[in-house]
């Protein structure tokens, strides 16, 4: 074990606005107490943005062992389902009232025809399809419909740039949301039903899934189809020129952004998109950002056997999610000015971040099986790379529009191991529940001041990656301390905290400027050994306490956040 907690004097801020831990100059409503370890100081005037609830998204893949045993195990399984579709998924996903579902891909994506997965299931094809698998179709379009319906969420689908004709992007949106019955022609024509609708009622949903938020293509720097930035920018107008619109609502178009810290795709692509007065229905800008297990390798890393060097490296370098989310709205304004405002270049579209890949990415070892391509176990550490992503989210509220976990299930950063009659939930679930009244809450500035770890290991670039492309992040030397973010729903404020340190408590003083904490209850996930997970013979090892002891005095909270924790608390404000 390193000593990793840096002098008691050298207090660092990390920032909600300002993400970058600076020296402390006694600028919190705090007087430097000497009883605590550390300052949270929320000031609920200064709103950064309202939280939005998509960030809290989901992605399932043709992939492994997620979309086939994972998500589908088909209506005659004896594995308990609804309709086909495993009910543990289902009741997991509703336990985190997931927002949005993006399928079918990922890489998979950019070979899927959507005419494969609809019809009788015994009448589809099976294909060779990315991932090296084969794919039986028997998961398609209906049956994705017929999980988020199950679930309660929005459907976001990833449409195919790289193998299919802009024709089969519109008649996809046509397919899915043209209403049943006769549809004005708006011509000297007479009114008709549309024959895709037609088909689609035939297939068994005769009303449309207004389906508004499409992913035009996927990685397209990389198995997308290995384009440049200005490549890419005139595939998304061709395809996108036009498109059909059904109803009120809006589409909402995500372009293909950088992976990691990329900004030049950014800069250019921005350039090259607003080079031309049409792009048209961008609602959002996708990046991708992984945590490798290693910072040699990408991919590489064990997801159960890390040393602490190791440890505080991952979080370290997980939380460069902060900076990825600054540099690519700089570079995004600095391409294009006023991109991003209600005013100015777009006014009629200020795009936002859409962050539809995220989490940790081990090497091979602790997959279920071989065939479960991508699985990977997912221990304490993970859980507090959650806590710290979301933390981010919530910091930058007013940049990002949406984020899915990838994936929810068998593979990478998932929330819910499956396979066959097995099952358990992954502590990263705990998270995403611990998480949810900040859905939809106003994001509030919260200055965490507390003493930085120094992450051993961050001394030189390191690798980023997906599929198919690598990339590089400057080396971090230090970890915040303490970090968390703040949000208020009415007079109710939602603190969430993350101690990463090995072994050091956090005493802290928290305080909300211009209000009085009355009372506080709260949640912690907290466990000695940091390797600590659940496995289907110990579905319960790790789970959520309540967090007891909490008595506000002179309008103030104290509490010790135990090392290697997330603390979600609700504060009600008097
Ligand atoms: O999530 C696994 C893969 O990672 C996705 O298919 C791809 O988009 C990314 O490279």
């Amino acid at each position: 074990m390193t000593r990793n907690i840096s002098s008691r004097r050298g207090f660092l801020k990390s920032s909600s606005l300002a993400a970058a831990a600076v020296a402390l100059r006694g600028s919190s409503s705090f007087a430097q107490d000497a009883k605590v370890d550390a300052h949270i100081d929320i000031n609920p005037a200064e709103v950064i943005g309202t939280i939005s609830p998509e960030i809290y998204s989901h992605f399932i893949e043709h992939l492994g062992g997620v979309i086939y045993d994972g998500v589908w195990v088909g209506g005659g399984s004896k594995i308990p389902n609804v309709d086909g579709i495993r009910k543990d998924f289902i009741d997991t996903m509703k336990a985190v009232k997931a927002p949005l579902l993006r399928w079918p891909g990922g890489c998979f994506a950019d070979s899927y025809d959507w005419r494969d997965g609809i019809g009788p299931r015994d009448k589809r094809p099976a294909r060779a399809a990315f991932w090296k698998q084969q794919d039986s179709s028997q998961y398609g379009l209906h049956e994705f419909m017929r999980t988020c319906r199950a679930i309660g969420c929005k459907p976001y689908l990833a449409a195919n740039l790289r193998t299919q004709p802009a024709r089969d992007f519109y008649q996809e949106i046509e397919y899915c949301n043209a209403p049943a019955g006769d549809l004005p022609s708006n011509s000297a024509a007479p009114a008709a039903p549309d024959t895709l609708a037609a088909q689609r009622a035939a297939n068994g949903d005769p009303e449309p899934f207004n389906v508004d938020l499409w992913g035009v293509g996927n990685e397209s720097w990389g198995c997308g189809g290995n384009m440049t930035p200005e490549e890419y920018a005139a595939e998304y107008r061709r395809f996108t020129a036009w498109t059909p619109t059904f109803g009120e609502t809006p589409l909402r178009f995500v372009a293909v952004g950088p992976n990691g810290d990329d900004v030049d795709w950014t800069r250019r692509l921005f350039k090259a998109l607003y080079g031309n007065p049409e792009r048209r229905h961008l609602w959002g800008l996708s990046i991708h950002y992984y945590t490798s297990g290693s910072p040699k390798k990408f991919g590489g890393g064990d997801a159960l056997a890390f040393n602490d060097d190791e440890f505080y490296d991952l979080l370290t370098r997980g939380s460069l999610m902060d900076k990825v989310i600054t540099d690519h709205w700089t570079a995004m304004s600095t391409a294009v000015p006023n991109s991003l405002s209600n005013q100015g270049a777009d006014s009629r579209n200020p795009v936002k971040l859409v962050i539809d890949e995220w989490g940790a990415w081990y090497g091979k070892g602790t997959e279920l099986t071989p065939q479960y391509n991508l699985s990977q176990q997912s221990t304490m550490r993970d859980a507090l790379l959650t806590g710290i992503t979301f933390d981010i989210f919530h910091r930058q509220a007013d940049k990002v529009g949406a984020a899915a976990v990838a994936q929810s299930i068998n593979c990478l950063h998932s929330l819910m191991l499956a396979q066959e009659d097995k099952f358990c939930v992954t502590p990263t679930f705990h998270v995403f529940q611990m998480y949810l009244s900040h859905h939809g809450a106003q994001a509030v500035r919260a200055e965490f001041s507390a003493p930085s770890i120094v992450n051993p290991l961050g001394t030189t670039a390191s690798q980023v990656g997906g599929s198919s492309y690598i990339g590089q992040l400057p080396p971090i030397k230090s970890l915040a301390g303490l970090s968390g973010s703040a949000s208020l729903n009415g007079k109710t404020l939602t603190l969430t905290v993350v101690n990463p340190h090995l072994t050091q408590p956090m005493t802290t003083g928290i305080a909300v400027r211009g209000a009085s904490v009355a009372s506080a209850k709260g949640t912690v996930l907290a466990e000695k050994d940091v390797h600590a997970h659940n496995d289907f013979a110990h579905p319960d090892a790790v789970k959520p306490s309540t967090v007891d002891g909490l008595k506000p005095s002179g309008g103030k909270l104290t509490h010790t956040f135990p090392p290697a924790s997330i603390t979600a608390l609700e504060i009600t404000l008097a």
